[in-house]
Parts: C-alpha cells; structure tokens; sequence
C-alpha cells in the first residue's frame, strides 16, 4: 500500500456563519420566530443567534448589509498549537489577512480568504455558552431550554459556496484545512468538477464547493441548518408558508449525502436550507463517492426536479444567465 499523508486534524468543526442582509429586521424575524433561534447578543450593525443544540454562544451573525451575501465564515480550531499551524499554513499560501481579536464569545482570530475571495476565520478561544434563567433547560446535557418557537433548528449544519474554480478551492480546503472530500460531481468523463463535499467531523458535509454558473466570486449559495427529522422538514414547510416565506425546492430527497431538504429565501434575499436525515461518516479512509451527468441525473433521488433558479441565482445577486448552464434541466447538486 503507498503511503499517506498524515492527516491534518487541526479544524474541529464549523463555528458560525456570518450572512449579510439588506433587510435586517426581516431576517431577524425569520430566524427567530420562524426557525426558532435566540438572540444573544446585539453589537452596531450585526445580531448573534444560536439553535438550541449549539454548544456554543453564537452560530449565526446577521449583519445588515446593502447586499446579501455570506460574510465571515468561522471555523474552530481543535486546540491553540492548531490554530497556530493553521494560521502559519495559510499565510505560507499568500491567503492570510490576518490576526483579530476575536468577535463576540471568542478569542483571537486568524483571517483568510479561500481562492475564490470568501472571507474565513479560524479562531479556538470560545466563552462557553450559560443559558439565562428564561432560556435553562432540565436537561442536564442541553445547552439550552428547547422553546418549540417555529421551526425549532437545533443546530447549523453547513454552507455552500460558489465558486469559479471548484477544484482549487477544493483542494484549498482538503490540503490546506485538512477537509475529508465526501462526495463530487464530475462531468465529461470526469474532467470538469461541478461539485464537491468536505467535512472536518463526522457530520456528512460542512462545507461545499460548487461552480458558480456565472463566473462571479465570493458568493454563498446556501446556508444550512439541521432538525432532527423529516417530520420537522415536513412542519417547516407548513410554517414557512403560512407566514409567506418563499420555498424554492422541497421537501423532497437528496441522492447526494442522502439529505432530506427544503429550501427557502430569508427575506435579505440568501437561500437557506431546513436539512435532516444525512449520513455520518466516520471511516479515516472514507473513499470520496463521485457522480457523473447520468449518475447524477437531476440531483434529487426522488422528489420534485430542483427549479432553473436553484442554479441560477445566489447572494449577492447578479445581472446576466450563466453561460454554464445549458438548460433549465443542467443536473446539479446539494
Ligand atoms: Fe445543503
């Protein structure tokens, strides 16, 4: 057997995803009382949130922006000799931006970029979160009272970006962040790389690649958060439409990571997805799984086929029809 690389262990999972919004008072209605998120902390232009199964204080920053669009991306690091190396690595790679101290609940940061421009951070100093007395649940090992408010998320799960070069920024995330690739999207007998899934856990993806059909950088496709059943995906639909909130796809099944999803437009404009039911992978030498145009088919097992626009638009929004997408029926993803 030839030899391996020594695995890079150094980013323990996602931290907390940063989304812009031009319309900051709608979105805050909408994670809060139609997902169920709590606010815990107000600074300037930006609003903290969490899911009642975050261990940490804050997972999700909404910060009221002209446009939206993904901000920061957080990663937490397994210790602080690891965010060092890390630190080291990326700035070694010309993707350094360099040290912060810290947003609300942690401690310093190191910030970067990805090849296709997204803002990232690692940082491994965390407060840890102490429910107030309105929010304590009786529940010895949850970090906080489950409300039942709306959806109810218990936790975020991952992100997709766009991005011009998928397999650039794929091999930034497995090489340089030490990612486990899950899955990919190949077509034309496998040169060209629509797709691709990385996790640093066991959770299935944490963050996805995905060629944006328009060529632009930097933008988010969607942000996911995780309930623990189908009936949950089925209830969110039902809540979402009777407060107006648009469902772009789903419910219905993925084939790709099995994820059972719906998706729908905060009212800042970013696409977010209600998400359960995804595989856990914990084998050390997973074998990524790789899909062609027929393997693919239209990217739902079965379920509806995923509309024109799930291609076709991403925050921040642009002008023009991507010249890569050949056809409303172009397979893709997610
Ligand atoms: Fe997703």
């Amino acid at each position: 057997m030839a030899a391996q690389a020594e695995p890079i262990h150094d980013i323990a999972h996602l931290g907390s995803v940063e989304l812009f919004t031009p319309k900051p008072e709608e979105s805050l209605w909408y994670f809060r009382e139609l997902l169920g998120m709590e606010v815990v902390h107000r600074a300037k232009e930006s609003v903290h949130l969490r899911g009642y199964g975050d261990y940490a204080t804050s997972t999700l920053k909404l910060t009221a922006s002209r446009n939206a669009g993904v901000g920061c991306v957080a990663w937490r690091a397994a210790s602080p000799q690891a965010l060092e190396r890390r630190a080291k690595a990326l700035a070694d790679a010309g993707l350094g931006i360099g040290w912060t101290n810290g947003d609300f609940g942690r401690g310093r940061s190191y910030r970067f970029r990805d090849p296709d421009g997204h803002t990232m951070e690692i940082y491994f100093e965390e407060q840890k979160f102490v429910a107030p007395p309105e929010l304590h649940s009786n529940l010895k090992n949850l970090p906080q009272k489950y409300t039942g408010r709306g959806v109810g998320v218990r936790r975020i799960d991952h992100l997709a970006l766009l991005a011009s070069d998928v397999e650039a920024n794929r091999k930034f995330a497995t090489d340089l962040l030490g990612f486990q690739l899950r899955e990919q999207v190949r077509y034309d007998n496998g040169k060209t790389e629509i797709g691709s899934w990385m996790s640093p856990t066991a959770i299935h993806h944490q963050l996805a690649y995905v060629v944006d059909v328009k060529g632009a950088h930097g933008r988010l496709h969607h942000f996911s958060l995780w309930v623990d059943n189908r009936d949950d995906v089925l209830r969110a639909a039902d809540i979402l439409t009777e407060n107006g909130v648009f469902i772009e796809a789903g419910p219905s099944k993925h084939n790709n990571s099995q994820g059972f999803y719906l998706y729908t437009y905060e009212p800042g404009g970013n696409r977010v997805e209600i998400y359960s039911g995804s595989f856990l992978v914990t084998a050390p030498d997973w074998e990524p799984v790789t899909w062609n145009e027929e393997e693919r088919g239209t990217g739902t097992y079965w379920g509806a086929t995923l509309p024109d626009s799930f291609i076709q638009y991403a925050t921040p929004d642009v002008e023009g029809k991507g010249e890569l997408a050949k056809t409303p029926e172009f397979p893709v993803f997610f």
